[in-house]
């Protein structure tokens, strides 16, 4: 038969202002031990001591918002929303907006003082769970909100460099959308609201009197064409590019394996355009330069091989600048050695030849004098492999020159590095699948000068030396001898 609780027991509340508990079932009013309810009232600013319940509990705010500080964050609860913690969970419940908050707490089984364990935090005992500095959790919130800012510019980036906006823009005089649209060819609509995201990026200056927009010349010096190696605006392309493959890459946090070179579309034209600015110039200036006496041999003319060659960018401009050496490209992919052999074409290059080979296996002892790899061992599958086949195709007195990613193999140490995190992802959502697809070792774009050396050292090599060019941050040029 049902019975009426005629009135609530007011409880003393713990924390730091006065709480208002009023409980209708429970061990004190009603002697309920499988469950109790309490409505509760606190004011703005209340907080009280995290605990770490016996109990499960579920808490309906009427009105206001409850604060339910966690191990794993905050969850701000507001009226008409419910929140449920497991017994032996940490929590700490505040309501620290104005108005404070109303809730209905039902404890499962019923709540008592025994089984609540509130941190004693004034009597020496040390919390069981840190104390939450609230400035510091506010700017991290403030840097999320930055960091879908960023990210959402640098997809506008990659479109403005890929439509031509920015080439477009740079030439010219504060202009309407519709002439910038009509300048670069495009769609008035698209470009407007690129546009919007362009100005409140603070990349482009609007001037809204007159409703024109112009690309001022110190922001173009890093977003256009004819900035060449300055030309940031290119390696924006990757988050696009890996964006597209993030339904494969959560597939394969789940599951294992990898995502294959053939599922990204565009990553040999964007890595063609990347090589192609940070090798072009350099590579014949200051990268080729980095071997002692090498110049004078290639333009005596020595055989030179460049494993994994991708678009062939790199073994094109050696071959061109030193007709006598006899160059030759490997890559497994069949798009980029088509893509190579055109690049020849064009450069009306005669020396260098290419082929889809597998570097895992060579087979071609003591055949060059110089061997080169471009941000292609890091990604192998066989890296190990791969290096041995280097060491036996290098002629004694050979070279191999490896430029890969600058970094430490230790995580601690690549803190102040300027890029990293761009590194990291470019390696967990490329560099490391590829290799994991084809059931490989996985190293990774961040492998490491102290992995590098070792597995040069299990190849056979003895002469490591790494070297590093001042404008380039990205990379790290290995001089590799077989003593
Ligand atoms: C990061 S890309 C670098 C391409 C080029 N060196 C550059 O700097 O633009 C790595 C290249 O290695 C190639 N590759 C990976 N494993 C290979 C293998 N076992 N044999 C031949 N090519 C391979 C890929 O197809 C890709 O073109």
């Amino acid at each position: 038969m049902p019975y009426l609780i005629t009135e609530p027991t007011v409880i003393e509340a713990a924390g730091n202002k006065p709480k208002r508990i009023e409980e209708y079932a429970g061990g004190v009013n009603s002697e309920h031990e499988g469950v109790s309810v309490a409505r509760m009232v606190s004011p703005e600013g209340w907080q009280e001591p995290g605990q770490r319940p016996e109990f499960e509990e579920i808490t309906l705010v009427l009105k206001g918002t409850l604060r339910v500080e966690h191990v794993g964050g905050v969850l701000v609860v507001a009226a008409g929303q419910a929140v449920v913690t497991q017994p032996g969970e940490w929590v700490r419940y505040s309501s620290p907006e104005p108005g404070g908050a109303e809730y209905v707490a039902v404890c499962l089984p019923a709540f008592s003082p025994d089984t609540v364990h509130r941190d004693e935090n004034d009597g020496g005992v040390e919390m069981t769970a840190p104390k939450m500095d609230l400035a510091k959790a506010d700017a991290f919130a403030d840097k999320l909100v930055g960091i879908i800012n960023d990210g959402s510019l640098a997809l506008m980036t990659s479109v403005g460099h890929r439509t031509g906006l920015f080439d477009t823009m740079a030439s010219l005089a504060p202009s309407t959308s519709k002439e910038i649209a009509e300048a670069a060819n495009l769609n008035e609509r698209y470009v407007r609201e690129w546009l919007g995201a362009m100005v409140t990026g603070r990349i482009v200056d609007h001037d809204a009197e007159n409703g024109t927009y112009i690309l001022p010349p110190e922001h173009a010096a890093s977003l256009t064409r004819a900035a060449k190696a300055d030309n940031i605006a290119v390696f924006t392309q990757y988050i696009s590019v890996l964006g597209g493959v993030e339904d494969a890459i959560v597939d394969s946090f789940r599951n294992g394996g990898g995502v294959p070179y053939s599922e990204y579309p565009r990553f040999h034209e964007v890595m063609a355009e990347d090589s192609g600015l940070s090798s072009g110039a350099a590579l014949v200036e200051s990268i080729l330069p980095l071997v002692p006496g090498l110049v004078e041999r290639l333009e005596a003319g020595i055989d030179v091989l460049d494993v994994g060659c991708g678009s062939g960018h790199a073994i094109n401009l050696i071959a061109q600048a030193f007709p006598k050496s006899r160059c030759v490209g490997y890559d497994f992919s069949e798009e980029a050695i088509v893509a190579a052999r055109a690049e020849a074409e064009r450069m009306g290059v005669m020396n260098a030849r290419f082929a889809v080979r597998d570097v895992t296996v060579l087979n071609e002892a003591a055949g060059y004098d110089l061997i080169t790899a471009f941000d292609a061992i890091h990604d192998q599958a066989k890296p190990r492999s791969v290096l041995k086949c280097i060491a036996e195709a290098l002629r004694p007195d050979g070279t191999f020159l490896m430029q890969d990613i600058a970094g430490s193999s230790h995580v601690h140490k690549n803190l102040e590095h300027p890029i990293a995190p761009f590194l990291y992802t470019i390696s967990c959502m490329h560099c490391m699948t590829v290799s994991l697809a084809l059931d490989g070792e996985g190293l990774g774009a961040m492998w490491g000068e102290e992995k590098a050396h070792e597995l040069l050292t299990e190849a056979g090599f003895t002469g490591v030396e790494v070297k590093r060019l001042s404008f380039d941050i990205q990379n790290a040029y290995y001089v590799i001898t077989k003593g």
